[in-house]
């Protein structure tokens, strides 16, 4: 394992990575650590005073843990493009009684600064971003409260602005990967590129120390993401159904229904991510403009409405391709044994 990963005190190269939205929960990122790997928070969506209690509790046991936030880099939406959109999702909102013409357009950032602030007044072992790349006065700044700053990249020429910016480690993520895209143009589809050969592509390019991200979700994957360079396996999708996750109850459903596709859409958030494939996704991929956060903000009653409903073809379920491997058992027997082979 490369010096910053044991210096953390890991003896597995197994991380389960950060979920945003409900799966990942201190008990998860406790349970990762517990098997001798690193577990992380998700601080997208959270305010700054729930990811502040959770990082308390994960910090209470001694464990090294990291944070997780989306860094700033907004798709702008038009106002008609965005009420044109809510218009052809009407049918839909129809059916569970949302009116989505009283969703105003908001471009957020989720609340970034506060969450930088609490991440600097009170450092955590390892800080990760996605979306954007921090500037660089910011990575600086976590460095040197004692942080290790790693950047999620879906490219050689993501990776070389992430080096430029001064991180740590780069988080590489290929296109199987659940849930949202890293990807830094998310106008764009993520190129669907093996993870083996991004992992030796980027470490040719920056010699850096990377975690590979995507689609792993056997032992032989973690296997072959170690040998094409990676110092560790990042993990989500398998981890969705363990008992630590806070996955919600449809979406643990779907995820156990095997022979389902995977797909990567736009149509939820406004930024591309992979999910199961199902009638929003058939239906509105293609219709849908790019816009984050404002889709996602857009979308997101109507997704609220359907998991109240228990309807899964309605809701946003993120799924790498490796999905049919993810079971229901605790967190830390799913980690031991995709590591059993290294
Ligand atoms: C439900 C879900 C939520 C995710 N949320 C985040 C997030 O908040 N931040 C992030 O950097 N990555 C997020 N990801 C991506 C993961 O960090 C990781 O790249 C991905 O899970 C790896 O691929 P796999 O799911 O095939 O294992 C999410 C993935 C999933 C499945």
């Amino acid at each position: 394992m490369d010096k910053p990963l044991t210096q953390l005190g890991l003896t597995t190269p197994v991380v389960a990575a950060p979920m945003a939205g409900g799966p990942s929960t201190p008990d998860l990122a406790l349970a990762a650590a517990r098997g001798g790997g690193l577990g992380f928070l998700a601080g997208g969506y959270k305010t700054p005073e729930t990811l502040t209690s959770e990082i308390t509790k994960v910090r209470a046991s001694g464990l090294p843990f990291g944070v997780n936030l989306f860094a700033p880099n907004p798709i702008r939406i038009d106002e008609s493009a965005y009420r044109q959109y809510a218009n052809t999702l009407r049918p839909v909102a129809d059916r569970y009684g949302v009116d989505l013409s009283r969703v105003a357009l908001t471009e957020d950032d989720d609340r970034w600064q506060d969450k930088v602030d609490l991440l600097l007044a009170d450092p955590v072992p390892v800080a990760s971003f996605t979306f954007g790349i921090p500037d660089r006065t910011v990575i600086k700044a976590l460095r040197e409260a004692g942080t290790l700053v790693a950047q999620t990249v879906t490219s050689v020429a993501e990776a070389r602005l992430a080096q430029e910016a001064g991180v740590d480690l780069l988080i590489v993520q290929s296109s199987a990967a659940g849930g949202h895209s890293g990807i830094l143009t998310p106008d764009d589809t993520p190129p669907e590129v093996p993870l083996p050969r991004l992992l030796g592509e980027i470490g040719d390019a920056t010699r850096m120390p990377l975690l590979a991200a995507g689609g792993l979700a056997t032992p032989a994957a973690i296997t072959a993401a170690i040998e094409a360079g990676a110092a560790a396996a990042v993990v989500g999708t398998v981890l969705l159904r363990c008992p630590e996750s806070g996955t919600s109850p449809p979406h643990r459903a779907a995820l156990a229904d095997a022979g389902r596709r995977t797909t990567v859409t736009h149509a939820f958030t406004g930024r591309p991510a992979r999910a199961l494939s199902n009638e929003f996704t058939d239906r509105f991929s293609a219709l849908a403009p790019s816009g984050y956060p404002a889709l996602h903000h857009l979308t997101s009653p109507l997704r609220k409405a359907a998991a109240a409903a228990g309807d899964t073809e309605y809701l946003h379920l993120w799924a790498g391709t490796g999905y049919e491997h993810a079971t229901a058992e605790p967190a830390e027997r799913v980690l031991t044994s995709l590591a059993s082979r290294l």
